[in-house]
């Protein structure tokens, strides 16, 4: 079996799991570490679970696929454990191999050093097998094809692992330019997923600070069931050992599985319900959100407009939306990258005014804030029914969940 390892943002392991276990992984192949999730494949299966992983992984940073492991105590044993591993399956002739890595409690201590051996070691191991004389250097152009190598050391034990994905997951095409301080792709998408919302139902989803307007691209990616890796490419597109071919079954079949839920989305469009709501306080943020919106290819699912967020009350947010019922999920400035704190405050009472009703969200609503004020229960006036501690960036964030659906009674 190989392991194919998937890093992951502090706090979103177990959203990483879910996802592989939706894509068919068997639960006792899947394993949860802290910032990685991976799993095994038969050799077999190994190029497409590597695509359908690359393609459809909406919270996950990269797909690694371990070429080995094994005790590395000193350079020897090092530089010995990588030549012995199949560098020639992966990495074709003329492609470039950078080298990146990290060591904790191990006696090799030194990352820059530990890099110059893993480079050397693979350099000779690939040199015969391209026919070249010893000493000779190995062309590397990162046109021809992309083999980033990552290795860890922790406790004396190396894991060689190829970086397959190329520029990291979360670029998924769709926003090449965004407002300040945006949501990472990877990390919206996994808040759409722990809210566990259910598009097409009558609960609404509505993001007051949208920004360059990720949350309601994601939320609107996922209702429609489009791969969040459709419309890019991934580095091991050019290698022998996995290839184009099974990228190109992996997007046909993608496709396949988007079309029916994208016709559905548009039918239930076309009388001019959305059902992914938008706004912010900025136009231009308004406006770049509709670009984003069209360029992922759910244009007409989602309904925008600027405004302040803070002089919205639950019969406008009903009238504009025009359900009753919704999830309103969002990451306001707190006063790190955006705003000053006393500002960030404002908001975060602001939010507990308008969305939570002092406290208490009105039936009818589920209320999710990523916030990184650390009082924001306090000044937003009432405890969360949850919250989760995750990371946007370096900053260390709370996503506060406030669950006040009841029946109205009958
Ligand atoms: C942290 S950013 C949101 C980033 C967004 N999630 C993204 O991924 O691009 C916060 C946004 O809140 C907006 N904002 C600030 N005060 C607001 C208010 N009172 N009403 C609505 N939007 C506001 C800012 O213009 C900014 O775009």
């Amino acid at each position: 079996m190989i392991r194919i390892v998937v890093p992951a943002l502090l706090g979103l392991e177990a959203v990483v799991a879910e996802e592989l276990l939706s894509l068919g992984h068997e639960p006792a192949a899947v394993e949860t570490g802290n910032g990685r999730v991976s799993f095994q494949t038969a050799p077999e299966h190994l190029a497409d679970a590597v695509a359908r992983a690359n393609l459809w992984l909406r919270s996950g940073e990269r797909v690694l696929i371990e070429l080995g492991r094994f005790p590395a105590r000193d350079f020897d044993a090092l530089f010995d454990g990588v030549s012995a591993l199949p560098w020639e399956d992966f990495i074709p002739p003329g492609a470039a191999f950078p080298v990146k890595g990290s060591t904790r409690a191990s006696r090799l201590e030194s990352v820059p050093a530990c890099q110059s051996i893993v480079k050397k070691a693979v350099v000779e191991r690939l040199r015969p097998r391209l026919g070249l004389a010893p000493g000779a250097a190995l062309p590397e152009d990162e046109q021809t094809a992309f083999c980033r190598i990552q290795f860890t050391i922790v406790d004396d034990v190396a894991s060689l692992m190829l970086d397959t994905t190329g520029e990291p997951l979360h670029k998924r095409g769709y926003r090449p330019v965004s407002t300040e301080a945006p949501l990472r792709e990877t990390l919206a998408a996994a808040m759409v997923l722990l809210l566990k919302w259910r598009p097409f139902s009558d609960e609404v989803l509505v993001d007051p600070f949208c920004g360059s307007g990720t949350l309601p691209v994601e939320a609107a990616m996922i209702a429609c069931g489009v791969a969040p890796g459709a419309a890019r490419r991934f580095a091991c597109e050019r290698w022998p050992a996995v290839g184009p071919a099974v990228f190109a079954a992996a997007r046909e079949e993608a496709a396949e599985f988007s079309r029916p839920r994208l016709l559905t989305a548009r039918d239930f469009a076309a009388d001019g319900r959305r059902f992914v709501f938008g706004s912010d306080l900025d136009p231009a943020a308004v406006a770049l959100t509709a670009k984003n919106v069209s360029r992922a290819g759910v244009e007409g699912l989602v309904g925008l407009r600027a405004g302040d967020a803070l002089s919205l009350s639950p019969a406008a947010l009903t009238e504009w939306t025009g359900s009753g019922r919704r999830l309103v999920l969002c990451n306001p400035p707190y006063g790190e990258r955006l705003l000053d704190a006393e500002q960030a405050a404002e908001i975060s009472r602001g939010i507990g005014r308008t969305f939570l009703d002092r406290g208490s969200a009105p039936v009818g609503s589920r209320v999710a804030v990523l916030s990184a004020v650390t009082d924001f229960e306090r000044l937003a006036g009432a405890p969360a029914d949850k919250r989760r501690k995750l990371y946007n960036g370096m900053i260390q964030c709370h996503l506060y969940q406030y669950f006040r659906w009841r029946k109205p009674a009958p």
